[in-house]
């Protein structure tokens, strides 16, 4: 007969449940032997336990609730099966080891065999790197590349894992800005995402506010060459997609934009001039990036700490220029590493 029991849960809308699955699953909070329940808008995903302040601000958890769950009849773990439990991210049909395992083959043949739909076991041989930010991995089992087909928010978009940059923790905040997007004042926006990768954002607007329009610039010709094709396996034509660098082609689209991405979080405060300059006359809304550490603080200030330095330094970095700021939202995006954090700032900026 099956096992039923109430537990302590979080309630999340569907379009953020995978993305604080994984988290919840990272910080070994997930409750992994209960059926994750779900209705027409949410996802009800079951906990070892209730959360801390701390951890409800950390992990970006909007309700607690409590309900019941059917028990599942417990198969065996990773951990049983190989002795560690690896930590890994999955992007389409690829698993990527995000640290060092023992065994990673044996490791790499468990995750498969758990995980019917990965096709590709990979591990990281690099850090984040370079112009493109783009990192190199080691296919270690399954077949062997690095391209794949990943789903978020009812979106499609085929990537190399090598070639481009791509995080699958930023579903909820592309989510996030493309319902700004969506339900803006103004109607019809322009937007222009800077550092568009392979349209991570801009197809989420593009599909969104089918009425606006979004200039997607990057200056990675492979991550051009997907952008294009995602907008045609996600039917979108309200982008225009620029491989260049911003730097070389910004003074083309002066005074044009309603909403401007700006997601390169180590030094988008570098390029402050040429977004402001991009801005319509009257101004508009910036979507601010940046990393921030914390480390002489109590573990529940952290998080506070790295969001006032962010706001500092968008605050300072906007002084030089003739503008007035005026910062709506801050926010917590992800765990970048150890007391590191990436930090959201949605600002309104009068010119
Ligand atoms: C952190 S990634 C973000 C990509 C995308 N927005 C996403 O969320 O997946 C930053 C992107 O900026 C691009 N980039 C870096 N410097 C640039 C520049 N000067 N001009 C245009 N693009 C640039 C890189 O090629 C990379 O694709």
């Amino acid at each position: 007969m099956e096992k039923r029991e109430t537990l302590p849960c979080v309630k999340v809308d569907k379009k953020s449940g995978e993305e604080i699955r994984l988290t919840l699953k990272d910080h070994k909070l997930l409750k992994t032997d209960a059926k994750i329940t779900s209705n027409d808008d949410f996802i009800y995903l079951p906990l070892i336990r209730t959360l801390t302040e701390h951890e409800i601000a950390e992990i970006g958890v909007d309700e607690l609730s409590t309900t019941e769950f059917e028990l599942l009849k417990q198969r065996r773990t990773i951990e049983e099966l190989v002795g560690l439990k690896p930590s890994f991210e999955i992007v389409g049909d690829i698993a990527v080891l995000t640290d060092e395992v023992a065994n990673e083959q044996l490791v790499a043949q468990v995750i498969m065999s758990l995980h019917k739909s990965i096709k590709v076991v990979a591990k990281r041989i690099s850090p984040v790197e370079g112009v493109f930010r783009s990192r190199r991995l080691k296919v270690i089992a399954g077949e062997h590349r690095t391209e794949t087909m990943h789903k978020e928010n009812g979106c499609r978009y085929k990537l190399d894992l090598e070639q481009v940059y791509f995080n699958p923790r930023l579903a909820r905040e592309r989510n996030r800005v493309a319902s700004l997007a969506a339900h803006g004042k103004n109607e019809k926006e322009d937007v222009i995402d800077m550092f568009a990768g392979v349209g991570s954002f801009a197809i989420q607007i593009a599909k969104r506010a089918p009425q606006s329009h979004v200039t997607a610039i990057d200056i990675n010709p492979a991550a051009i060459r997907y952008l294009r094709e995602n907008m045609k396996l996600n039917g979108v034509s309200n982008i225009e997609a620029i491989e260049a660098d911003i730097k070389e082609v910004y003074r083309a689209f002066t005074d044009r934009s309603d909403r401007i991405i700006m997601n390169l979080p180590k030094s988008a405060y570098l390029f402050l001039a040429e977004a402001l300059s991009m801005l319509k006359p009257e101004g508009g809304i910036i979507h601010f990036y940046d990393v921030e550490s914390a480390y002489d603080v109590s573990a529940e200030n952290r998080v506070g700490v790295a969001i006032d330095k962010a706001k500092k330094k968008l605050t300072a970095s906007i002084k030089k220029h003739e503008v007035q700021l005026e910062i709506q939202d801050a926010r917590k995006v992800k765990v970048y590493a150890p007391y590191a954090y990436i930090v959201g700032i949605d600002a309104v900026i009068r010119k």
